[in-house]
């Protein structure tokens, strides 16, 4: 079987080197992948990576695509990232007859609409916070008043992860109405705003592979979105992230399948847009139980890069159930290790950054089975690996238990090396803090 994975970061990069290991693939493609793909996977110089606010570029790719699906004969596609699935990459490929796993841009809008979402959630009873949409700043303003803070303020359209201001002081939740709707510091995508109640607790993240009926879970994972230790600062893509998430209670889990995954692949069913794909439940898990932050419409990243090491299920065979539409018959099984990533970044993330260090130390890593390093910003200059992004690397290790596993995710930290090279020292914390107390 001929499989082509879209995208270019550490989520791609783990996709394929699962997808490698699988006796049904001979020949993988990336488009347009990067240096770590290329190890396993031919990689294809076109890139479905503009932001959706550049429509005619991203359309015009996806044809280029699409076109050479067709010309190679790939029996399977697999998307990463959102701004393609939003503009409708997978409605191209099937209506050219390729098989594609991912949402429709209908299904995909629980990711790339929050009003969709919130609309779908509240019509269904999905336990989300409570929450207004506004096409005018000034009654955005007023709402935000009224009711005070803490406040969360959201752009609606997709924002690379950034669109969320959670505003600590009145003061700071007008500022964040007035950026993204009258500066338009996200485009288009701040035309609505979506206005909500602050939601107090710990974070998880929940994917459930779906084929528009069925769903199979990955093990539940824990993400640490801001750039700074103890979750300061601003937010990023994703700092680092660890699994099986004990927080995540089989208790929990059992409510957000019966309160959450059901009744939303249920309605997206009924309204005629059914969600085949990754469904990306970011949970709250508050003392009323697990509430939805968001949905997304793909792999987390860089949660995909612990949760997907740990599935001992060939990965091929699971996204083939799911574009056929068999995932009742397709049970996972898990690894009952502990996987860790640590994202390794540019120095200056997530502001701006200096592409172009040379990386060194990674040939140490190769061969090791329970330590990956998985590219996310890296690029190839005159032969020699060099930094390309702001995360650049995610180094994931695999151990007995979460201790363990941290233990060697960070020798693996200490043994890379870049100019700028930033990290959080402090991935898994939390949980480490609980295990401690026991
Ligand atoms: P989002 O862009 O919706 O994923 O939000 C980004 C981050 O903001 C989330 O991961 C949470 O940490 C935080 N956040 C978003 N919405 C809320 C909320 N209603 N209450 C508390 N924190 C939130
Ligand atoms: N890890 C957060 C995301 O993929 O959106």
């Amino acid at each position: 079987m001929k499989v082509l994975v879209v995208g270019k970061g550490g989520r791609e990069h783990t996709l394929v080197w699962k997808l490698a290991q699988s006796p049904r693939v001979d020949k993988l493609y990336a488009a347009p992948g990067n240096p770590g793909i290329a190890r396993f996977a031919e990689c294809v110089d076109i890139r479905v990576d503009a932001p959706i606010t550049q429509p005619e570029k991203l359309r015009a790719e996806i044809l280029r695509l699409r076109d050479f699906a067709l010309a190679q004969q790939v029996d399977l596609t697999v998307v990463g990232a959102d701004d393609p699935l939003a503009a409708g990459i997978v409605d191209t490929f099937r209506d050219a007859g390729l098989k594609i796993f991912g949402p429709t841009a209908a299904a995909a809008r629980l990711e790339s609409s929050k009003a969709f979402a919130k609309e779908l959630m509240a019509a269904i009873g999905v336990p989300t916070a409570t929450h207004r949409t506004f096409a005018d700043s000034a009654a955005a303003a007023a709402y935000v008043r009224a009711q005070g803070a803490p406040i969360v303020v959201k752009a609606s359209g997709l924002a690379a992860g950034k669109g969320a201001v959670v505003a600590r002081s009145l003061e700071e939740a007008l500022e964040a109405v007035a950026q993204i709707m009258d500066q338009r510091i996200f485009g288009t995508s701040g035309a609505e705003v979506v206005v909500e109640e602050f939601m107090e607790g710990e974070e998880a993240s929940l994917f459930a592979l779906c084929d528009g009926e069925h769903y199979q879970l990955l093990a539940p994972a824990q993400d640490h979105k801001a750039i700074g230790e103890g979750d300061t600062g601003p937010n990023t893509g994703g700092m680092g992230a660890y699994a099986p998430a004990p927080v995540m209670t089989p208790a929990l889990i059992a409510q957000a399948e019966e309160g959450i995954i059901r009744p939303v692949l249920a309605e997206m069913q009924r309204r005629g847009c059914p969600f085949e794909g990754v469904l990306y439940c970011g949970l709250m898990l508050t003392a009323r139980g697990p509430k939805v932050v968001e949905f997304n419409a793909r792999f987390g990243d860089p949660e995909t890069q612990v949760v997907i090491p740990l599935l001992q299920t060939d990965l091929a065979e699971v996204f083939l159930a799911a574009c056929e539409h068999r995932l009742d018959q397709m049970p996972l099984q898990m690894s009952n290790q502990t996987a860790v990533c640590v994202v390794l970044a540019s120095g200056g993330y997530p502001g701006k950054v200096t592409n172009g260090f040379a990386i060194e130390g990674l040939d140490a890593l190769a061969g090791q089975t329970d330590l990956l390093a998985f590219h996310a910003g890296t690029a190839l200059k005159d032969g020699k690996l060099v930094t390309a992004g702001g995360r650049v690397l995610g180094l994931t290790a695999l151990a007995g238990d979460l201790r363990g596993a941290v233990a060697r995710a960070y020798e693996g930290v200490d043994m890379v090396h870049f100019e700028g090279a930033y990290c959080r020292r402090d991935i898994a914390y939390r949980e480490l803090a609980r295990g401690a107390k026991k």
